[in-house]
């Protein structure tokens, strides 16, 4: 039986590294928030985050974590692979669940998810802190007052020149599930897909490429150098289309590495307005001169803060969130099919 709201949340983290640091950054502020225990196969990880942090309940497992401590929400931090298993666990066990971005490592582990929070009556949000940003929040309420007309075309781009990421699993295919698209890919990809009214995607093409994160990095210029490169497994580029029920396309390119620039952005394009995420930007004829309009001023207030604020207040005081697990899953769909298609050798995969 779900536990009943209580009005301090009585907090857990399931894999204590880099983004559960940045959770943690924000839900201490909060005097509605108790930070109680921590779960991670690394001693060292988290003791890191107790000296900071003050959370004294360590586990070496989620289960016993989950068993031994009375919690209301968790968040889930652990790599792609293992979102799934230790979500549902904490859904069982009657906790609200935060599970990091990609929801999982599959859209059918993703339904499972999704299942046990309805079984359960717990609550599944899904860490995708790109649409509290300002920016995608002034395109998305341009959309919703009919700004761009009907979107007919997105430009997503999430393109590193050269940062293959030398921490953790993210070169692991088996662990991560893929590269780039998975890793940087979604979060550029879900702000696109909310920013268009999140229409139901129908099939995908892709095509990815693996040529430089298998070699050793003393050869390579990088960001960050010392990458794994013998159990390198995943692309380093990824170009993909995607195809929607409303007619709309997009279009996207990932990348840890490439001969190319740096690029973080979205662009719509529709039939009676366009937009850009960087620089905010909407584009329209109006009497009869084409103008761009920008924001005077948008609030620069971390979208990490806004995201963990929201969690919190959805879990305790049922207020609204931006990312359901229902928008975690429509994503998820979107990068099976990427993928598939790529291995597929690029044919188009229906959603
Ligand atoms: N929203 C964002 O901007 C953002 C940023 C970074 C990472 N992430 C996501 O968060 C997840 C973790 O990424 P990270 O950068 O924190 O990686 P990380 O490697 O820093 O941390 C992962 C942690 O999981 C622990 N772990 C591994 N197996 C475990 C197990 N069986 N039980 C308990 N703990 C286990 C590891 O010891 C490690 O401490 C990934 O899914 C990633 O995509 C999201």
């Amino acid at each position: 039986m779900p536990k009943k709201q209580k009005n301090k949340l009585r907090y857990g983290f399931i894999g204590a590294g880099g983004i559960a640091g940045a959770h943690l950054r924000d839900l201490v502020r909060r005097d509605d928030v108790e930070l109680v225990a921590m779960a991670d196969i690394s001693e060292a990880t988290m003791h890191r985050h107790q000296k900071q942090f003050g959370i004294d309940g360590m586990y070496g497992s989620w289960t016993e974590m989950l068993a031994k401590e009375d919690l209301h929400a968790v968040s889930v931090c652990t790599p792609n692979k293992l979102h799934e298993q230790p979500t549902i666990d904490a859904l069982n066990a009657g906790c609200h669940v935060l599970c990091e971005k990609p929801l999982a490592h599959s859209a059918a582990a993703g339904e499972r998810m999704l299942s046990a929070a309805k079984a359960n009556e717990r609550k599944l949000v899904i860490g995708f802190q790109y649409r509290y940003h300002a920016r995608t929040q002034f395109l998305r309420q341009a959309f919703d007052a009919g700004q761009f007309g009907n979107i007919l075309y997105a430009r997503v781009r999430a393109l590193r020149r050269r940062g293959i990421p030398n921490w953790g699993v993210f070169g692991r295919k088996e662990l991560q599930g893929g590269g780039p698209l998975i890793d940087i890919g979604v979060h550029a990809l879900e702000m696109t897909h909310y920013a268009m009214g999140s229409p139901k995607p129908t099939s995908a093409s892709a095509d990815m490429f693996t040529y430089l994160g298998n070699k050793p990095s003393d050869r390579i210029e990088s960001m960050w150098k010392g990458w794994d490169h013998e159990t390198y497994t995943v692309e380093d580029l990824a170009v993909g289309r995607i195809r929607f029920a409303n007619g709309a396309v997009a279009h996207i390119e990932a990348a840890f590495a490439i001969h190319g620039k740096n690029e973080w952005n979205f662009e719509l394009m529709g039939d009676a307005g366009g937009a850009s995420w960087d620089p905010p930007q909407i584009y329209r004829d109006e009497h009869g001169h084409m103008v761009n309009k920008e924001p005077g001023w948008l609030s620069n207030e971390d979208m990490f803060k806004r995201k963990m604020n929201n969690f919190v207040e959805h879990c305790l005081y049922d207020k609204p969130t931006l990312a359901p697990g229902e928008d975690g899953l429509a994503v998820q769909r979107m990068l099976d099919a990427l993928y598939e298609s790529a291995e597929g050798g690029g044919r188009e995969v229906g959603i």
